[in-house]
């Protein structure tokens, strides 16, 4: 990391600044910040160095979007803690289709059919559950619903994005497409079956406590369109949270890109690559900020993205009505599909605004214990260790004549939005848009504290593979080998109160 400026001209060779600002800004209407405007926010964004007190505001994490903390399984269910009144129902209603529970063409449920004919879940809430994580499967026999692997193969140079330096190409794999899906309608086959087997291994700390990490092995099994490609790549992904996610959206690419050091040039061992992909919806080159390597550019393609791939449900970005049918899967491609009527596509413009906006505006929780001395030292270890160097604490984002629930927030989601290499033990060695076999977005930690009440479960990671948080942080690898190494030999009441500080947020 370094406050360094990456100029976007390096990133994207012949696009200069377009009608969104450098690097593409997913909306119109942003208020210019004023000189004064931006000396006050890097003010109040620097990095804490007082640990004897909480810093102000820091217990709203998603500042006035904030809602107080549920002690129920709803706490990621509300929506922004300044919405409008009038803006309520449009949540609800989106809410509707997030729940919604598709069902096979042709149906006499109207406007609800359209499903597959290949998916991996019914509904967004299947694998968002409770607007929360995924999981792993628990037991062999548990079918890997809120999962689900990516797939694609190296593609020849000519695959690549000229537009976008640095790009990897790859194609999708010529029988199962860009992404495996383990249910079908009737009719149908799936195509695979997720095999997971996990190798515990051992890690002893500097104090002697033992933590067991489990290395998963993913394999897809019962593959009923043929065998792989030889050189298929897998990535296996959990459904991430969804709280915030509308704030993400509105950091000024600006200062996402600042923080960005490709060559590391500052030394400290890390880089942060910002991802570059093509946008369906605005048809150019923009930044990714969505997805577990950062493969997405707004809310809104990602969401067509998961309606087309995970749901097989056609969209106007992606109106193809059979999903991810490849043409090697006939009877899939040539299915009756639900866009006959007057949808036009089994969800149209309107459903999509309205799934959109409830992503949106799934509301971050306040902190807890903010003030707490364990949490204050945990948070001290935090800063210290250098995890900020990647979970960045704090920024304010732009200032808006549409979003009002995001114009202008202090917020604190715990990270630069940027790629970094965390080591081969993470890897999943298929590379996406600008990033490596290596590479993963830092993921937000805000609410992270809560993923036992909203989920029952504690398994983090892009795979779930950790069973804790602190097994998470013993997974870190690569750029932040060194960070990991600091927390192995920590005292055993540092490493509790970091473990604190991470459960405040
Ligand atoms: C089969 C499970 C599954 C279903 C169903 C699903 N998702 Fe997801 N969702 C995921 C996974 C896995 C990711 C991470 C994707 C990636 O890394 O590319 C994700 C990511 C997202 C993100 C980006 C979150 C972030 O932190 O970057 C959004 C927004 C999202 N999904 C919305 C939806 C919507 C809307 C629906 C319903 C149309 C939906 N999802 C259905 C599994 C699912
Ligand atoms: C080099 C950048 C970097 C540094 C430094 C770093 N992290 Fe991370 N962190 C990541 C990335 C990337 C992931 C996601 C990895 C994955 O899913 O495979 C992650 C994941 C996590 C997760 C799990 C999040 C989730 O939603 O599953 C926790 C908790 C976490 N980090 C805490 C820490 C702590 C505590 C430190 C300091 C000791 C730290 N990180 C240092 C980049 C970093």
């Amino acid at each position: 990391m370094a406050a360094l400026l990456v100029s976007t001209a390096a990133l994207v060779e012949g696009h200069a600044a377009g009608p969104f600002g450098d690097l593409g800004d997913p909306h119109l209407n942003v208020i210019p910040r004023t000189a004064e405007e931006a000396a006050r926010i890097a003010d109040v964004t620097a990095l804490a160095t007082d640990f004897s007190a909480p810093q102000r505001f820091e217990e709203k994490s998603g500042g006035a979007a904030t809602v107080r903390a549920m002690t129920n399984a709803d706490a990621f269910s509300q929506p922004s803690g300044n919405i409008r009144f009038e803006d309520q129902l449009d949540f609800r209603v989106g809410n509707g289709l997030f729940r919604k529970l598709w069902v096979s063409s042709p149906s006499s449920t109207l406007a609800s059919d359209g499903l597959g004919p290949l998916f991996n879940a019914r509904s967004c809430q299947r694998c968002h559950i409770k607007d929360g994580r995924g999981h792993p499967p628990e037991t062999p026999e548990d079918n890997a619903i809120s999962m689900f692997l990516r797939v694609s193969i190296p593609g020849p140079a000519d695959a690549a994005i000229a537009d976008i330096k640095d790009y990897i190409a790859t194609l999708p794999e010529p029988n199962y497409g860009l992404q495996m899906q383990d249910f079908a309608v009737q009719g149908h086959a799936a195509e695979y079956r997720l095999d997971i087997v996990y190798e515990e291994e051992t890690v002893v700390l500097a104090d002697g406590t033992e933590v067991s990490l489990r290395h998963p092995q993913y394999t897809a099994a019962d593959l009923a369109y043929g065998p792989l490609h030889p050189q298929a790549m897998l990535s296996p992904r959990v459904a991430p949270q969804m709280i915030g996610l509308g704030l993400l959206e509105t950091i000024p690419a600006a200062d996402i890109l600042k923080n960005a050091d490709p060559d590391d040039l500052d030394g400290d061992g890390i880089s942060g690559r910002p991802n570059v992909i093509w946008s369906v919806e605005y048809e150019r080159p923009m930044l990714g900020r969505f997805g577990l390597k950062a493969g997405s550019p707004t809310i809104k393609e990602q969401s067509a993205a998961a309606f087309a791939g995970d749901i097989g449900i056609s969209s106007p970005l992606f109106p193809a009505g059979a999903g991810e049918c490849t043409p090697a899967q006939a009877l899939c491609e040539n299915a009756i599909h639900g866009d006959g009527d007057e949808r036009g596509t089994e969800i149209d413009a309107e459903g999509m605004e309205l799934v959109t906006f409830y992503s949106r505006n799934l509301a971050v929780p306040a902190r807890r214990a903010v003030a707490d001395a364990q949490v204050l030292r945990g948070k001290e270890v935090f800063y210290n260790t250098g995890c900020t160097a990647c979970h960045t604490p704090s920024y304010v984002t732009h200032r808006l004549e549409d979003r009002p629930e995001q114009s202008f927030q202090l917020i604190w989601p715990y990270t630069d939005v940027l790629l970094h290499d965390m080591g081969p033990g993470l890897a999943d060695n298929r590379p996406e848009a600008r990033a490596t076999g290596q590479e993963w977005r830092t993921p937000p930690l805000w609410g992270i504290g809560l993923t036992k009440q909203v989920s029952g479960h504690t398994y983090f990671l892009h795979d779930g593979r950790a069973r804790s948080l602190l097994e998470a942080v013993l997974w870190h690898g690569g750029e932040a080998l060194g960070q990991r190494d600091t927390v192995i030999n920590l005292p055993t009441a540092d490493r509790d109160a970091l473990i604190a500080y991470l459960e405040s947020l």
